[in-house]
């Protein structure tokens, strides 16, 4: 099994006005390890963790959450 934790390919988010808040990212979390997101306002950090956390749908987007720990 892999260690991989939290995977995301090409994930992104276009709002219902049409606004793409994020585009195709890609990002692997291990087992253990912590991540820290910066990022300017309007990032799209909120947008990204509340996809992961199932708030919101994501759009063209492979998400696969192994486990949250
Ligand atoms: N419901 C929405 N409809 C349309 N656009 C939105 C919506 N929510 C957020 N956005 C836009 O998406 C972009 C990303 O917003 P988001 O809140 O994810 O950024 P952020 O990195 O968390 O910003 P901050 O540091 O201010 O918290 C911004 O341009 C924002 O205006
Ligand atoms: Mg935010």
């Amino acid at each position: 099994m892999s260690d991989n934790q939290i995977v995301i390919n090409d994930l992104s988010k276009v709002y219902d006005n049409g606004f793409d808040a994020l585009k195709k990212i890609n990002l692997n979390v291990k087992q253990g390890e912590i991540l820290a997101m910066l990022g300017p306002n309007g990032a799209g950090k909120t947008t990204l963790i509340s996809i992961i956390c199932g708030m919101s749908p994501p759009h063209l987007a492979l998400l696969l959450l192994m486990a949250l720990i």
